[in-house]
This record gives structure tokens, C-alpha cells and sequence, in this order.
């Protein structure tokens, strides 16, 4: 069990997340639900905030990575916590702007930006675009021409590392689809080539290096090397960078194969990187840029989980034990494209041991659709409620209506109480859209 203050078993045997008790929560709200502790997304976002004011003297900005979990009501806890965001599409973009975002607290990423998307983002004078092509620089530059602005821009680079959860490597080369490499000069191409751009105000670069990243080093050897690359422009373009976005990836606890992390860890990865970016500043006489960082999964990770009521259970003798839910790979794809990994608890009766090993079935007419394979449970029961853990990034924000079933609600629960942020769905929202031709009537 996680010993995480957001998540714990009350006296009734119960898992309580943020003061209420989730077998409540089931009965008021329904399954299958996202529940999602506001104080510990508040938490992780000072976490965030307080280290780079600590270690930096608050010279930076965090950033949401809104990716992992994007509604308007976490734009709104963001905006209130006096840190940005960054967003991946027009649609992500619509919601942090319908939310009252402030949008020069907003970075834009994307390695194909829709020309709607960039027209909405200079329309609504969004703070920086991380440009990611040549073909991007050319649309802004003109998008920007035309409506007489000067577009703040970074670049997105590939320093060369390619972190994975507990291990990194260092390539020559990168074949990501994203960003420009340094090794092979693109990297400094497209900078010389922004230099040129009149309407695009270079403000530095960005790199990311991945995602559910343990390891420190990596995040250490990624600043190194994109501030040897900023020297290295510098001394051949005579251009320094101003801000330096390291990117997110900061990992989270799923299951017990993974390192429980309190905010002090994550203050410590950036105390690591930020070090790295001050040694290196002074090496190469640079001034210390701005520093960005774009934590996603870490904020609203654990801050999350999704309730389930459990139906059909299957025995195959002495092959495996299905425990059917009411969700699936429609609220939670992450099994069925990645083999993720996850806790699951009885919420009603969470102090009860686990006797079995059970694979988690979800709904849908397809054999790869579950959500955890051989988990441990005690012996649930049809009408149990099944707590998936750790489910409040890339749950709802990958979730389909597959099989016509309902992305569920989400709630926001805070000092005992619960609120909708997300409604439910209806039999009407899934034929919305739907038309039928004339000659098909
Ligand atoms: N910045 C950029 C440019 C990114 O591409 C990402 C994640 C982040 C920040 C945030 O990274 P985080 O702190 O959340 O690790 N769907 C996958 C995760 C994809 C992450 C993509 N980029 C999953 O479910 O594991």
C-alpha cells in the first residue's frame, strides 16, 4: 500500500483519498470515475515552485505539462498557483484559454502545429511557441508578419540522451520525431535560420528527454549538454540564449517496483539540475538563463485515482482469474499500448490481504482490453469497488469513447468534499455529432 498522505484506510477499512472515503465517493458519483486529490496537485505544483525560487532565486517559471491530465478546472488551479502551462494542441490550447489562463504564461509544443493552431495561439498572444521545424518557422514568422507581432520562440533540440525509467543512454544521434538534433548541426541550423526570421524573437531552446524517469543523472547530463550547446551558439552565432526549458519527466510510484517519491526528491532532481546549469554557466562564462520546466506526470500522477465497480469474475483453472470492471482500455489504454503497471486495491475492503492473483478485465469486445495483468487482491466479489491507483495522468487525457462506452466523469475532492470537473457522459453526447445522409433515411 502507498503511504502517500493523499490515500489512506480509514476506520471502517475503507481507502479514504483526500478525507472522503472512495466507497462513498462510488455511491454519490458512480463508476467507473477519476477521483482526484486537489491538495496534492497544489502540493506538487509548490514543490515545484519553491525549488526553483530556492535553488535559483526564482529565476524560472513551472510549467503544467497539461498533457497528462487537461480540463478547465486544472487550468484554473495552475493559473491560481501563479505557475504556466504547456499545451500540444488547439484543443488543449481552447482549454487553458476557456479556463482564464493567463496566456503569456503559456508555452506551445507540437513537432506539426496546425496552422489553426498557431493562428489561435498568436490571436490569443500566447508567451512562447517551441518551434519545431523549419516549415513552423517559416508559418509563424509570416502569421507573426501579418499581425504586426514579434513572436516569442525556443527550439526544440535533441542533446543526445534518451532517458527511460531507470536508465538512460547517451546517443550520437537521436531518431525522435521531435525537435533538432544537435550532433548533426540541425540544431544550430535552425537557430541561425530563426536569427533571421524579423517577426521571431529567439529566446533560447527546450529539450525533453523522456518520461517516468527515475535517474538524475539523465536530467544532470541533459542540462549539461544543452548549456555546451548554448556555448557553442553563442560562440558561432553570437547569440546566447536567454531561457533553457529542460522539459518534464519526472517519475512516479504505480506499483511497488517503483521508488515512492516525496516532494523533497523532486525538489532534489532540480537541485541536481540546476547545479549542473550553474557549474556549466560559470565554465563557459554564459549568463544563467531562465529556467523552465514542464512536469506532468508527476503532478497529477499520484494525485489521481479511478474507481471501478466489479462484475463479471472468471475462473480459467489453473490459467487465470479475470476480474471484470465497468471501465476499461476506454478510460485507461495505458495496459493494452504500453503494459503499464498498477496498484489495485478493494476500496471497501482495503485492509483485507491479498489472497490471489487476479488480471483486471475491462469492457470492451476486445481480448488486450485490462487494465493490470496478475495483480495481487484479496478475493473480490461482483458489487466490490476496485481502486485503480495512481491513474490521474495520461487516464483521462488518452481515454476514447471505444465501443461507444463513456469516458467517465471526473471529480476533484478536496477537505472532505467532492465536485464534478468533468460531467458524465450521456447516450445523447455520443450521437452529438452523428449524422445521418438523406439517402440513408
Ligand atoms: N514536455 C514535453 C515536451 C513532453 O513531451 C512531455 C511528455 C512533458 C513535458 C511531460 O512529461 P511528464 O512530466 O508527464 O513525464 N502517454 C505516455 C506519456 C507521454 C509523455 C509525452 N511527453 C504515458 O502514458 O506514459
Amino acid at each position: 500500500m502507498n503511504e502517500r498522505d493523499t490515500l489512506k484506510i480509514n476506520k471502517k477499512g475503507h481507502l479514504e483519498i483526500g478525507g472522503m472515503d472512495a466507497a462513498d465517493i462510488a455511491n454519490q458519483f458512480g463508476t467507473p470515475v477519476y477521483v482526484f486529490d486537489e491538495s496534492y496537485i497544489r502540493k506538487m505544483m509548490r514543490t515545484y515552485r519553491h525549488a526553483i525560487e530556492k535553488h535559483y532565486g526564482g529565476n524560472g517559471l513551472v510549467l503544467y505539462a497539461s498533457k497528462a491530465f487537461s480540463c478547465t478546472a486544472i487550468y484554473a488551479i495552475a493559473h491560481q498557483e501563479g505557475i504556466g502551462v504547456d499545451v500540444v494542441s488547439g484543443g488543449e490550447l481552447f482549454t487553458a484559454i476557456k479556463a482564464g489562463f493567463d496566456t503569456q504564461k503559456i508555452y506551445m509544443h507540437g513537432n506539426n502545429k496546425l496552422v489553426s493552431e498557431l493562428e489561435l495561439a498568436l490571436d490569443n498572444k500566447i508567451g512562447t511557441v517551441v518551434v519545431d521545424s523549419f516549415r513552423e518557422a517559416d508559418i509563424l514568422n509570416e502569421l507573426a508578419c501579418e499581425r504586426k507581432i514579434v513572436q516569442n520562440v525556443l527550439i526544440r533540440i535533441n542533446p543526445g540522451i534518451e532517458a527511460h525509467t531507470h536508465s538512460f543512454v547517451q546517443t550520437a544521434r537521436t531518431d525522435s520525431k521531435f525537435g533538432f538534433s544537435v550532433s548533426d548541426g540541425a540544431a544550430k541550423e535552425i537557430a541561425a535560420y530563426i536569427l533571421t526570421k524579423k517577426n521571431l524573437n529567439l529566446q533560447g531552446f527546450h529539450c525533453h528527454i523522456g518520461s517516468q524517469i527515475f535517474e538524475k543523472q539523465s536530467f544532470v547530463l541533459a542540462a549539461q549538454k544543452v548549456m555546451d550547446f548554448c556555448a557553442d551558439v553563442k560562440q558561432s552565432l553570437g547569440f546566447e540564449a536567454k531561457t533553457l526549458n529542460i522539459g518534464g519527466g519526472f517519475g512516479v510510484w504505480y506499483n511497488d517496483e517503483d521508488p515512492k517519491l516525496k516532494p523533497d526528491d523532486y525538489e532534489d532532481y532540480l537541485e541536481c539540475l540546476i547545479d549542473a546549469i550553474k557549474e556549466k554557466a560559470e565554465k563557459h562564462s554564459l549568463k544563467l538563463p531562465y529556467l523552465v520546466i514542464e512536469p506532468g506526470r508527476s503532478i497529477v500522477g499520484e494525485a489521481g485515482i479511478t474507481l471501478y465497480t466489479v462484475g463479471a469474475i472468471k475462473e480459467i483453472t489453473g490459467i487465470k482469474k479475470y476480474v471484470a470492471v465497468d471501465g476499461g482500455m476506454f478510460d485507461n489504454p495505458r495496459y493494452a499500448l504500453y503494459q503499464s503497471k498498477y496498484t489495485a486495491i478493494l476500496a471497501n475492503r482495503a485492509n483485507e490481504p491479498c489472497t490471489e492473483k487476479i488480471s483486471i478485465a475491462g469492457k470492451c469486445c476486445e481480448s488486450g482490453d485490462l487494465i493490470a495483468v496478475d495483480v495481487p487482491l484479496p478475493k473480490a466479489e461482483s458489487g466490490d469497488i476496485m481502486a485503480v491507483l495512481t491513474t490521474g495522468a495520461y487516464n483521462y487525457s488518452m481515454a476514447s469513447n471505444y465501443n461507444r462506452n463513456f469516458i467517465p466523469p471526473a471529480i476533484l475532492v478536496k477537505d472532505g468534499k467532492a465536485e464534478y470537473i468533468i460531467k458524465p457522459q450521456t447516450y445523447d453526447d455520443l450521437i452529438r455529432n452523428d449524422v445521418v445522409p438523406e439517402y440513408l433515411k
